[in-house]
């Protein structure tokens, strides 16, 4: 194995002839590079900046704060939050317009709208979750079950796979006011049936809330057509929002006269400049806000939702989501074929799904050494993650990762693997 570039590996020469035949490949330009990242495996956690975000963001401070100050919030700002929600709605999630807003951490948003759906159940005593969940959801679960006196009901699924369609129909019952699961599993990357679980939910005549962290911008989410209640998603991943970018809360919209959330702002109300003695929430989805609405931090995913645009092709109005899930399996098919082929003999599994229907758009590999070599990889430029126990996510953002420097890291992988089985050999 050689990361010598006059030499390609045959995993680099596969790479090279599928790069070459991406009709997406064009866009891995727009994103801005850095000579110290040779091979950048973590979009699923952070996406890298958009290229026209420096002029966004020059632009907010240049012109739009600068030249039109406290002026701006009657013109453009105040109506960002729902704006944007209605962008990512029709471009990511399958959401028609006013049901989608972006505001607060995802983990404030879950808080909001496990109170808000607790709260329109109020005869129900349970709410269904699984123990394989990122742990800000189980965490902010446990919070609002001692808080409102709730049992959880804790479905424990095979990490390797994920919650799945009879798990569900097992745990939900009479009593059961919330469902609350991630769509795409953290670590293994498996896809769960979101159709398929809420209308079981709701034959039980539950609520559904599904987070979209490792969904949105990497899949077809269809909210709307799914019948789900609730979503939550963070923007710091496929949307490239930036470190602490704002999350987005979807609410259906037959929900929104009897969904109250706990966090009762001044800018979640009809009128916040009317500075009323009493709260009276907005209608709508802008109900959801709390504070004043984090416009800096909403600049950056806006270039990346004109990405997927653009990716849809030339009729303005579609989503690349089709196009950009096409890629999203290529990369991931390419990851655990290299595993197959070139890591297995150094004892190296792929975790999760081989099949392509329920594997999102990263894929974990588990090895005894890993959290080692992740730390020797980010040395070379080769940036994964690790996750406890002995899982490395190798994360792939289809419009910023190129199938070269996907295989580039690997062969950097496998020739640390080699060393150490050559070193413990001799
Ligand atoms: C599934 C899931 N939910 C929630 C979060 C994070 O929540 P927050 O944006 O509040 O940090 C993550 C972060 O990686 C995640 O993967």
């Amino acid at each position: 194995m050689t990361t010598n570039p006059t030499t390609l590996s045959p995993a680099a020469e596969r790479a090279a002839a599928l790069d070459a035949a991406d009709p997406l490949a064009r866009f891995r330009d727009r994103f801005v590079q850095h000579p110290d990242v040779v091979s950048y495996l973590d979009g699923n956690s952070l996406g890298r900046p958009v290229a026209a975000t420096r002029e966004r963001l020059s632009g907010l401070v240049e012109t739009t704060w600068a030249g039109r100050l406290i002026r701006a919030w009657d013109e453009t700002w105040m109506d960002e939050p729902t704006r944007l929600g209605d962008t990512i709605g029709r471009l990511a999630i399958g959401a028609a317009p006013g049901q989608t807003v972006v505001a607060d951490s995802t983990s404030v948003l879950l808080y909001k709208l496990v109170r808000a759906a607790l709260d329109a159940r109020p005869d129900r005593r349970e709410i269904v979750a699984d123990t394989e969940n990122f742990p800000t959801d189980r965490f902010i679960l446990e919070g609002v079950a001692a808080e409102t006196g709730r049992t959880i009901r804790w479905i424990e699924p095979d990490p390797a796979a994920g919650v799945s369609v009879d798990e569900v129909r097992a745990t939900a019952g009479p009593d059961t006011a919330l469902v609350l699961l991630s769509h795409v599993a953290f670590k293994s990357g498996y896809i769960a049936d979101m159709a398929a679980i809420t209308a079981v939910a709701h034959e039980a005549g539950a609520l559904v809330l599904w987070d979209l962290c490792h969904s949105v911008g990497s899949i077809d989410v269809r909210l709307d057509q799914t019948g789900a209640d609730l979503a939550v998603g963070c923007t710091y991943k496929y949307l490239n929002g930036g470190p602490g970018a704002p999350a987005f809360a979807y609410v259906a919209e037959r929900l929104h006269d009897t969904i109250r959330q706990p966090i009762q702002g001044w800018l979640g109300t009809a009128d916040p400049f009317a500075m009323t003695e009493a709260y009276a929430p907005s209608p709508g989805i802008r109900q959801l806000i709390s504070g004043t609405p984090p416009i800096v931090g909403m600049q950056p995913m806006q270039d990346m939702l004109a990405l997927i645009e653009e990716a849809g092709g030339e009729r303005s109005g579609t989503t690349g989501i089709a196009a950009i899930r096409r890629k999203s399996l290529a990369l991931t098919d390419f990851v655990i074929d290299y595993a197959d082929e070139h890591l297995a003999r150094f004892g190296v599994r792929v975790i999760s799904p081989r099949d392509p229907a329920v594997r999102g758009s990263h894929v974990t590999l588990e090895h005894p050494d890993f959290r080692r070599l992740t730390a020797a990889l980010w040395e070379r430029g080769v940036i994964p993650d690790f996750r406890p126990p002995q899982g490395m996510r190798i994360g792939l953002s289809p419009l910023s990762t190129s199938f070269a420097e996907v295989a580039l890291g690997l062969d950097v992988l496998a020739e640390l693997l080699e060393r150490d089985a050559t070193t413990a050999d001799g």
